[in-house]
């Protein structure tokens, strides 16, 4: 499994993520402890939940049962937008005794807030990695006007942008300001949510490199440098997701992709909030 290192974080250890982690929306809390032992059997060691989730108690419980050590496993959380402003750091700490873990790899404000409780909100997130609650700090569904304002007002950047990308959507000028900042893409909704599974350029390529459709994606994602996280409720679709690390997609079928963006947005779009 590829890794990549974190900037913008005061560790003394570096932060590494890994480049593919499970996706928990969606995933009830009464199936979330069997998705993430499966995913564990499978190999994944980077899993991705978040307060609205509703399922960070049981994502905890499995990784505690794992008999793992703490520092073999990645885990990101988000804070909802009721925990913004002045709730930031009792939310933070409510995500940390839900988890049941002693830090968080990664804590992430879940949208941007509103413009008068944007710095506050990041300050408590600061507060947060310096006292070692959790170990980096990052950011989701940023729009570049966001993390502006934090660079020229706070001076600390994000370490990630978890914002939605695949070949359908590429918001070429944020991935690239991030690029140029050192802020690492995670890329959300990676499968476009299944929408374009039958795509026929995917297919078509997915058919010359003997994998799937959904394989292909992931690949795409990887190969553009940014961490993928596809959700599955299911061990074969886990298993599959994750087999993306023993082919390359050539220049050419890289091509094909880049020229698939239609700018499909199959969630919501934070990005373009004021
Ligand atoms: N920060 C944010 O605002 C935000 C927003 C959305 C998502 N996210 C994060 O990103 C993660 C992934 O995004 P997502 O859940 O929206 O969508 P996704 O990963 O693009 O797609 C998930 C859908 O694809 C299906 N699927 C999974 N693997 C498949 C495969 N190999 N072949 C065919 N279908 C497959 C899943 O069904 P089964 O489960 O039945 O396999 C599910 O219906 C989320 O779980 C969450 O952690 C963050």
């Amino acid at each position: 499994m590829e890794s990549h290192t974190l900037h913008h974080t005061h560790a003394s250890v570096p932060v590494v993520i890994p480049s593919i982690g499970v996706g928990l929306y969606q995933c009830p809390p009464g199936e979330t402890e069997r998705i993430v032992t499966e995913a564990l059997e499978v190999g994944y060691r980077h899993f991705d939940t978040a307060a609205v989730y509703r399922n960070e108690a049981a994502v905890g419980r499995a990784l505690r049962a794992s008999g793992l050590k703490r520092s073999a496993y990645f885990v990101t959380s988000k804070i909802w937008r009721d925990g913004f402003g002045p709730h930031t750091a009792d939310h933070i700490q409510r995500t940390i005794e839900q988890l049941g873990l002693d830090y968080a790899d990664l804590l992430l404000v879940h949208a941007p807030p509103q413009p008068h409780e944007r710095l506050s909100t990041w300050e408590a997130m600061m507060e947060a990695q310096t006292s070692g609650t959790t170990r980096s700090i990052g950011v989701s569904n940023y729009g570049k006007h966001h993390i502006e304002q934090l660079r020229t007002q706070c001076g600390v950047l994000p370490s990630v942008n978890q914002i939605e990308v695949s070949p359908y959507l590429q918001r070429h000028e944020l991935t690239s300001y991030c690029a140029q900042h050192d802020v690492r893409i995670v890329a959300y909704s990676p499968l476009t949510r299944g929408k374009k599974l039958d795509d026929p350029t995917l297919v078509a390529i997915a058919t010359a490199t003997e994998k799937t459709p959904a394989q292909v994606l992931l690949r795409w994602g990887l190969q553009k440098g940014y961490i993928v996280i596809p959700k599955s409720v299911n061990k074969h679709r886990l298993q599959e997701n994750f087999s993306v690390f023993d082919f390359h997609l050539s220049q050419q079928h890289m091509q094909q992709l880049d020229a698939c963006d239609e700018g499909l947005i199959t969630g919501w779009d934070p990005t373009v909030w004021e």
